[in-house]
């Protein structure tokens, strides 16, 4: 049987590698991860309307085709901002129509300032942007600012990954709001946790 880019993503072992899967992918990813029910980005979307204020922009970090910014605007958030680090999910993301702006950044450049809410929906994980980046997207954060994130299974099982969020909590430079285990691609079986943090 083909494989498809939800094996091929977590097999990559390189950066170039997941940039060219998410090159390929963006054609298919919204029917691919829809077919398998992919609920993450409405579980975290309506987790931080909950915390965060939906009047100001909100950044949607790692956005690509828009299906994290489609939720974000189904939860009430009326200024989502989107980036990505491929150009062909940003222009899947730029038909959706529902993005204030729409950026391309490198993996290597700093994360854009001035929100107070960031909304990180599968990106900092196992196949995408490395552990590191939870640092540096609480960096960009002003004091009282939110972070919603999730970490799917492959995610959970990585040391490195639950650390550094343990690392956050726990030395106080970051509160816990909100930390829920569900669905995340029920169709194969796939859950994740979603998270709420506040720049303490
Ligand atoms: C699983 S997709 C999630 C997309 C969207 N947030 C959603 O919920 O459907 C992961 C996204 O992270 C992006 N990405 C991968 N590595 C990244 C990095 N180092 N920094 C920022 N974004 C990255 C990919 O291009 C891809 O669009």
């Amino acid at each position: 049987m083909a494989s498809t880019f939800l094996d091929r993503i977590y097999a990559a072992e390189t950066d170039d590698e997941r940039r060219q899967i998410y090159t390929e992918w963006a054609a298919s990813y919204d029917e691919e991860v829809s077919v398998a029910g992919y609920v993450t980005p409405e579980r975290l979307a309506n987790a931080l309307s909950d915390h965060a204020d939906k009047t100001t922009p909100i950044l949607d970090f790692g956005c690509g085709t828009g299906l994290s910014g489609l939720a974000l605007k189904a939860a009430g958030f009326a200024q989502i901002d989107g980036t990505d680090i491929s150009e062909e999910m940003l222009a899947k993301a730029r038909e959706k129509a529902i993005y204030r702006s729409l950026s391309h950044i490198a993996p290597t450049d700093p994360i854009p300032s001035g929100y107070s809410t960031i909304c990180a929906s599968g990106v900092v994980s196992a196949g995408a942007a490395p552990p590191s980046t939870l640092g540096d997207l609480l960096k960009a954060l002003p004091q009282g600012g939110h972070l919603g994130l999730s970490y799917n299974d492959h995610t959970l099982k990585d040391p490195a990954y639950t650390g550094a969020l343990n690392d956050w909590i726990d030395c106080g430079a970051t509160r816990l709001l909100f930390r829920e285990y569900g669905d995340h691609l029920p169709g194969i079986g796939l859950k994740s946790t979603v998270y709420v943090l506040e720049k303490a």
